[in-house]
């Protein structure tokens, strides 16, 4: 059985999407939060998950936080940290740490549009075209190798609202996809390539295309 720990933000959906996934040999272990009103520590804690928040501020650096985070986590001895929908930036020990089973999800189609604000700037671009990845983390923000991608068309009369709602659906098909290959054995990272051998034999397609 694989432990995940899980670090959320907010509303998060896409933990959400992982833990309804049931996906064999997975455990979620425990959902960590640098937001006590998370929404989806309620969520998972009615789910009968370990919850556990705090905020960077009761902290003397965010540095301190993150130690204290790690700590938490490594009580549930993760195979694999999931950052979903995880706001804050990781320090580079903490990557460190945890290099080749960290992975994030990002809402855009990277390299393009690393940080905030994505599903704006892709409009403001006049992108035909936006998602998401999923990728294994690095010290650099929103860089590492890609496990998967998911596309969607951004039309003319799209808000960044609109846009990040169709985004979101693939959001929640990818990563609980992405988990189950990490889970299988299935991934290895091969310089910025991720090699996924249940794909292999489909010219190595990871990817998803929404409407
Ligand atoms: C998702 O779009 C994720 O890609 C981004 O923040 C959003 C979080 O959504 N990093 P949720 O908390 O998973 O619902």
């Amino acid at each position: 059985m694989k432990n995940i720990v899980i670090f959320i933000s907010g509303r998060g959906s896409n933990m959400q999407a992982v833990v309804q996934a049931n996906i064999p040999g997975v455990r979620v272990a425990a959902v960590l939060s640098d937001n006590p009103d998370a929404a989806g520590l309620q969520w998972a804690a009615a789910q009968g998950i370990p919850t556990f928040a705090r905020r960077t501020g009761d902290f003397a650096s965010r540095a301190d936080f993150h130690r204290a985070m790690l700590e938490v986590a490594e009580q549930y001895r993760p195979d694999l940290v999931l950052l979903a929908g995880y706001l804050k930036i990781l320090p580079g020990e903490f990557c460190a740490h945890y290099q080749g089973r960290l992975i994030n999800i990002h809402p855009s189609l990277l390299p393009a549009f690393p940080g905030l604000h994505t599903h704006q700037r892709a409009i403001d671009e006049g992108c035909r075209l936006a998602g998401c990845t999923v990728h294994f983390v690095t010290a650099e923000l929103d860089c590492g190798p890609i496990i998967a991608q998911g596309a969607v068309p951004v039309y003319d009369s799209d808000t960044a609202d609109t846009l990040a709602a169709r985004v979101l659906k693939i959001e929640h098909q990818l990563l609980p996809q992405a988990v189950a290959d990490f889970a299988a054995g299935n991934l290895s990272i091969r310089g910025k390539r991720v090699h996924n051998r249940r794909t292999a034999g489909e010219a190595g397609q990871n990817g998803a295309y929404g409407k």
